[in-house]
C-alpha cells in the first residue's frame, strides 16, 4: 500500500511574513509540491494569523487540486471559515498563542462535546474530520464516538527521541495507536517532526495510507528547490 504525502507549506508563509510582502508565496510552494507528486497541501490557520493567512487558504482552495487539509483550533471563527470554504479535510488541533509549533496532541477527553459537535458541523459541509492526538490509548478511546474518520497520530515525541534508547518505545506507542484505531474503525494518520529518515522505522510498523510532512521538506527545499525535496521525501517513503 502506499502512504500518501500531505506537504504542510505554513513554513513558506512563515518567511513571507517576517518581510510582509508577497514572497515566497506558499500557494507557488503548493503547486510545485503537488506537481512532483504530493497527494495534498496541509495549512495550518492559526488564529493569530502568524503565517497561513485566510487569502492563502482562498487560493488554495480556488486550485481545486488534491486534498487540501486545513489546521484549525476548534473555535467557532475556525469552523465557520472551514464550513465556508469547505476543504476536502479539516484537522482539529490544540493551538495556545505562546507555542512555537503544535505542542501537544488535542484534549478530546477534555472536551467530548464541543468535539463531537465541530466534527457534525464539519461533516454536514462535507469535510472529512481528522484529529490530532498523541499516541495516548485514553485519548484514542476517546475519538471513538466524535464522527472524525482519520486521527493523526502526533509523531513529536518519536521524533525528538530518535537516535536515542527511547525510540523504540515511542515507536511501540504509535504502533499500539495506530492498531487501537484500526479497532474503532478510525483510519490512522501521521504527522510532526518527520524527515526523510526517521519515516522507515513508522512504515515498518504498521502500513499508514497518509503523512502529513512540512519543516524538513521546506527545510531542504532551501537547498535543492521544493519539487527535488518532494520527491526525496516520497521516494523515502516509497523505499520503507
Ligand atoms: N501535523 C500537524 C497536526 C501539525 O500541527 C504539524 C505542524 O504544523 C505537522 C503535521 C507538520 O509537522 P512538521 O512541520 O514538523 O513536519
Amino acid at each position: 500500500m502506499k502512504t500518501e504525502l500531505s506537504v504542510n507549506v505554513d513554513h513558506v508563509a512563515t518567511l513571507r511574513q517576517a518581510r510582509g510582502g508577497r514572497e515566497p508565496d506558499p500557494v507557488q510552494a503548493a503547486v510545485q509540491a503537488l506537481d512532483a507528486g504530493a497527494s495534498g497541501i496541509t495549512v495550518h490557520l492559526r488564529e493569530d494569523r502568524r503565517h497561513i493567512q485566510d487569502d492563502d487558504v482562498t487560493r488554495l482552495r480556488a486550485l481545486r487540486r488534491g486534498i487540501l487539509n486545513l489546521e484549525m483550533a476548534l473555535t467557532e471563527e475556525m469552523v465557520r471559515i472551514a464550513v465556508d470554504l469547505k476543504p476536502e479535510r479539516a484537522t482539529l488541533v490544540p493551538e495556545r498563542r505562546q507555542e512555537l509549533t503544535t505542542e501537544g496532541g488535542l484534549d478530546v477527553r477534555g472536551r467530548a462535546d464541543s468535539v463531537r459537535e465541530g466534527c457534525a458541523r464539519l461533516k454536514r459541509a462535507g469535510i472529512t474530520v481528522s484529529l490530532f492526538l498523541d499516541p495516548d490509548p485514553e485519548m484514542i478511546d476517546a475519538a471513538r464516538g466524535t464522527g472524525a474518520g482519520i486521527v493523526e497520530i502526533h509523531t513529536g515525541a518519536y521524533a525528538n527521541a530518535w537516535g536515542t534508547a527511547a525510540a523504540e518505545r515511542e515507536l511501540a506507542r504509535v504502533r499500539a495507536a495506530a492498531l487501537q484505531l484500526e479497532r474503532i474503525k478510525i483510519t490512522p494518520h501521521l504527522g510532526h517532526g518527520l524527515n526523510v529518515e526517521n519515516v522507515g522505522p513508522l512504515l515498518e510498523l504498521y502500513p499508514f495510507p497518509e503523512m502529513s510532512i512540512g519543516h524538513s521538506i521546506i527545510s531542504r527545499a532551501i537547498f535543492v528547490g521544493m519539487a527535488q525535496a518532494v520527491r526525496e521525501m516520497a521516494e523515502a517513503l516509497r523505499r520503507a
